[in-house]
């Protein structure tokens, strides 16, 4: 007997990965319910080769639910994940609305599975955000071996992680410049075709911005609080995939060679570094894939015991939608819950 899941934003750019994803990698699910918001109620999605129609969000009563994964925003979860916790149904919410919640554990599971336990106070579990997930994947073994001290990292972060309008901007920019029309700018602060912008999520009082705030603060709480961490983001013009250089210094020497073996061997990550023209991973071939792509490894000899190196990931699969979905496995592969359906069976 499967587990009956709710997918929440299930017409945006996670929800239909989300979709996608439990189908690929044969979740047991007894039923899948696509929910959104009212505009797209009758609204048909794809789920392997059925085709489901989309419900409204507030018209759904999930006490019959066993897991809910949900990507409709930080408004939409702050409102609503507690009352479907509260209906005995697991969230698996992939805002920021959660994270940071000492009562609700942060997971990607190659990283801290074993935190999922903690899901029994209040029913959520909480999705890094997509930059996150990626790096941390790509920190875990090296700090194990090495004992990472202080993290320097710079993102330059596709479109789709601002949702289906910030994909729509860039598409429209795009086409409109090359027929010479001024390219309108709605969702990003300044014109993103062709550009690059230094500025996502809000701007903090120290001159950091939130989306920066977060890795921080995640990596912190997945990982180590030890870890000192500084991030500067960037909005790039790409479609799907996010990339980040990154640089580490750590406890012990640490040499390339040695961090290339360590990686090739960890869960989740594929190592993609020869020293040559396109010998590298860059976003258009992560996308679409589940890998988080580790090239560019050298050593960094500015600092005592450093590193550098290249990681890119799709952000709306590992960086949400398989994240999400690793944790649905881990919570049905340890029997951490039960099909309602069974226990009243
Ligand atoms: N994109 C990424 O890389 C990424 C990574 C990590 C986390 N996330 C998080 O995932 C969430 C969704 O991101 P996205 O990129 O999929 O956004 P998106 O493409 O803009 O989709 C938003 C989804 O939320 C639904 N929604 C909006 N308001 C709703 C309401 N009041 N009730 C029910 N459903 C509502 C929308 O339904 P309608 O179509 O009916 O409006 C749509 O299905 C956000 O919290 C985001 O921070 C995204």
């Amino acid at each position: 007997m499967g587990y009956k899941v709710a997918v929440v934003g299930a017409t945006g750019n996670v929800g239909r990965e989300m979709l996608a994803i439990l189908e690929e990698r044969g979740f047991p699910v007894s039923e899948v319910v696509p929910l959104a918001s009212r505009r797209s109620v009758g609204q048909e999605v794809s789920f392997g080769d059925k085709t489901l129609k989309v419900r409204a969000l507030e018209n759904y009563d999930f006490s019959d639910t066993d897991i809910c994964l949900m990507s409709a925003g930080g408004s939409v979860s702050k409102e609503w994940s507690p009352k479907i916790g509260a209906q005995g149904c697991v969230v698996i919410d992939n805002s920021s609305a959660f994270r940071y919640d000492s009562d609700v554990p942060l997971v990607v599971p190659e990283v801290n599975a074993d935190a999922v336990a903690g899901f029994t106070k209040r029913n959520i579990i909480a999705n890094p955000n997509c930059s996150t997930a990626q790096l941390v994947v790509a920190l875990k073994p090296l700090h194990d071996r090495f004992g990472i001290k202080r993290v320097v990292v710079s993102t330059y972060q596709s479109v789709s992680g601002a949702g289906k309008e910030g994909m729509d901007e860039l598409d429209r920019q795009t086409k409109g410049l090359y027929s010479l029309k001024e390219p309108e700018v709605q969702k990003f602060s300044k014109r993103i075709a062709f550009n690059v912008i230094p500025h996502i999520d809000v701007f903090m009082e120290d001159g950091f911005t939130k989306e920066e705030w977060k890795m921080t603060v995640e990596t912190k709480k997945i990982l180590d609080p030890k870890i000192k961490l500084t991030a500067t983001c960037v909005r790039v013009p790409v479609f799907i995939g996010h990339s980040e250089a990154v640089n580490i210094e750590c406890e012990q020497p640490v040499t390339a060679d040695e961090a290339r073996e360590i990686l090739r061997a960890a869960p989740g990550i594929l190592v993609d570094d020869k020293r040559e023209a396109g010998g590298y991973t860059t976003p258009i071939e992560a996308a679409g894939e589940d890998a988080t792509y580790i090239s560019r490894i050298r050593e960094d000899a500015t600092v005592e015991n450093g590193l550098a190196f290249w990681c890119v990931s799709d952000n709306l699969r590992k960086g949400a939608a398989l994240n999400a979905v690793q944790i649905a496995e881990v919570l049905a592969n340890r029997k951490l819950i039960q099909p309602k359906a069974r226990a009243a069976a």
